[in-house]
């Protein structure tokens, strides 16, 4: 199977193709993989609704393509490589052969435990090669599955279990993240108390802990597993059924349940990851996501894995046991493609450059980054000291809603532009809105992103609640599919990314909506109100700065602090918790009593004397206050 575009004019021509002919296009495309029954109609949408089928009437399953499709011609080709957190424990290496028959013998536990096509399951699990396992194993019986990642507290899962109504949990005793371990079997039992609907927690044993069992809920993987034979027959999946739920937060609410179906998504994964990255035959590609988010999913698990290549895992964490962790990774399995957080680059980059010397890193062709905009100096160390300035960087842009990457050069084909994403690729029809809806078309502006036309493994709805789905994402401008993002077009139409324009806060690349972050520093005895807002942190991009109203002035504040970031931890996750909490007696408010998060945005920017237009101001008299205040 060969997606791969080979030159700049390929791409140009391809992209013309794309927009022309969209049908042609991705049905071209999609006959390359495996379908059980061939689809009728390549695509039908409509935006306003939104309703969008691709492939439909086709029958397919994912889990047969990632792993059967191979077998023959790459049945001993290894699939999985896995590097512990400890650098001295065994390497773990499954070959295509060898994770077909762990998926099979997985997927045949799962309908033993009463799991079947349709049920949604929670996956809870440590960066360990069995976590593909389970969601490969979810795939090929048509389990739905949806990952929380392992830094979530358990209201978090709990929320996410009782939205999607999930069956069952799988997850492990606990899991190791650098030095520290994490009991995640306790986290479970916790948060099953708030849930009704798991009848099922399966646990694989990663540390040896034998935790306590629940009898009759609670069954240890080994056991599940054992017994069962290696041969399952891929369910028939039909291309718009659901393939899984992602919860992602939104500038709203509680954190929605992003879906996708099972053909489109599986279409546009292989298609990005051979494109993006230019995996040859024998490339050993790394991707330093967790599978918790939608790059693991995709970048991990589901792209590598279509595209029959071999895609590291590694279980710890970039600076353990030192900041070299990574480019000794690297050099250890002569990785070729290496894709990480500009959060992390920035962090290793503090930490030194003794840190990369000393390890052999010829073996990198292309270099990639993903999840928030790179500033210009994190960019060019990478370029410079990573990459030894032969490497092609691809910075992707991309979101949980829409499947796969959208903006990004393609392996060394592209024009590069240090922190620009780049250019769209084949299918995507991007435009630039202004504040009215307007499409800009000129080069060198700035606007809202927005993507005009459907693409293969775009959102198809918000679990449970469609109307929410059509209200942030498709509303915002008619005809369009709102991002949340701002952006720049260059003088050749490359796209730089500014950021969210809404109320979401991208700390390290993990999105934060404030509202939700707001619910739980409320749930604090302590507090009346509170509101968060994003400010330009060194290493994670941004952090999250809280303006907190008490019923009565703190005695203690760093006790009181630390109070509210325990409910933030309680709640969320300690990935959630306020860098900055600042105690005000008042909020800035406009006359109808809606918080001025501009003004409060400036302030936590330290950019107090460019407040702008304060006349609407309820009480103007509170600015003062907060200003001197300020953290
Ligand atoms: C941001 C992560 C700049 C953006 C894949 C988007 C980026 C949000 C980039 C989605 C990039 C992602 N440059 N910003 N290359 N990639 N973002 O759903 O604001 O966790 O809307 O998906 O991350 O975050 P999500």
């Amino acid at each position: 199977m060969d997606l791969r575009i080979n030159s700049f004019a390929e791409y140009q021509d391809k992209y013309a193709q794309s927009v022309h002919d969209p049908e042609g296009f991705w049905d071209q495309i999609a006959q390359t993989f495996t379908w059980q029954k061939p689809y009728s109609k390549v695509l039908q949408w409509e935006f306003d609704t939104p309703k969008v089928k691709w492939f439909e009437g086709g029958k397919m399953n994912i889990s047969e393509n990632c792993l059967d499709r191979h077998l023959e011609e790459r049945g001993d080709k290894v699939a999985i490589i896995w590097e512990p957190n400890e650098p001295g424990d065994e390497v773990i290496k499954w070959t295509y052969k060898e994770l077909h028959q762990r998926v099979c013998q997985f997927a045949n536990a799962l309908k033993s435990q009463g799991i079947k096509k349709g049920d949604r399951v929670v996956i809870y699990m440590p960066m360990i090669p069995d976590l593909a396992v389970a969601l490969l194993g979810c795939a090929r019986i048509g389990a739905v599955h949806s990952v929380v990642f392992a830094g979530f507290s358990a209201s978090a899962m709990a929320d996410r279990i009782n939205d999607a109504q999930a069956v069952a949990v799988i997850t492990s005793d606990g899991l190791n993240r650098g030095a520290k371990q994490i009991d995640l079997k306790q986290i479970v039992d916790d948060a099953l108390q708030h849930c009704s609907s798991v009848h099922t927690v399966i646990v694989k044993n990663c540390l040896g802990w034998k935790p306590a069992m629940v009898t009759g809920r609670d069954v240890s993987w080994e056991e599940a597993v054992r017994d069962q034979s290696t041969d399952c027959a891929p369910e028939p999946m039909d291309a718009e059924d659901l393939f899984f739920i992602l919860y992602t937060s939104g500038s709203t609410g509680k954190p929605k349940g992003v879906v996708h179906t099972c053909g489109g998504y599986m279409i546009y994964a292989a298609y990005s990851f051979q494109n993006v990255f230019q995996p040859e035959e024998n490339d050993v590609y790394w991707c330093t996501a967790d599978i918790g988010w939608i790059t693991g999913h995709s970048y991990i698990v589901y792209g590598p894995l279509l595209s029959g290549a071999t895609s590291l895992m590694f279980e710890g964490v970039p600076t353990y046991p030192d900041a070299g962790r990574f480019w000794k990774v690297c050099d250890k399995h002569k990785v070729n493609q290496f894709y990480t957080a500009p959060t992390a680059i920035r962090a290793l980059m503090a930490c030194g450059n003794e840190h990369v010397q000393g390890h052999d890193l010829s073996s990198l062709k292309v270099l990639g980054t993903v999840g928030e905009p790179i500033n210009e100096e994190a960019w060019n160390w990478y370029h410079h000291f990573i990459g030894k300035e032969k490497c092609p960087i691809v910075d992707t842009w991309f979101q949980t809603e829409t499947g796969g990457i959208m903006i990004s050069g393609l392996g060394a084909h592209s024009p590069m532009h240090a922190t620009h994403a780049g250019l769209p690729l084949p299918g995507i029809q991007l435009v630039l809105l202004d504040k009215e809806g307007k499409e800009i078309k000129e080069n060198e502006v700035e606007g809202y992103l927005c993507i005009k036309f459907p693409w293969p493994s775009m959102i198809r709805t918000t679990y449970g609640d469609h109307e929410r789905c059509k209200q942030v994402y498709f509303s915002h401008y008619k005809g369009h599919y709102f991002t949340g993002d701002g952006a720049k077009r260059d003088a050749n139409g490359l796209y730089r990314i500014i950021g969210r324009v809404d109320d979401v806060i991208n700390v390290s690349g993990h999105r934060f909506g404030t509202a939700e972050i707001e619910d739980a520093i409320n749930t604090n005895e302590l507090v009346v109100e509170s509101a968060v807002v994003g400010y330009p942190h060194e290493i994670k991009g941004q952090s999250i700065y809280a303006y907190v109203i008490c019923n009565e002035a703190p005695s203690n504040e760093a006790e009181a602090r630390e109070s509210i970031i325990a409910v933030v931890s309680e709640q969320i996750g300690r990935i959630a918790k306020p860098e900055k909490i600042q105690f005000v007696s008042g909020l800035p408010k406009t006359r109808s009593g809606k918080i001025m998060r501009r003004i409060l945005r400036k302030i936590a920017e330290g950019e107090a004397d460019k407040l702008g237009d304060t006349s609407t101001l309820l009480d103007p008299s509170v600015v003062k206050e907060v200003v001197e205040g300020a953290l």
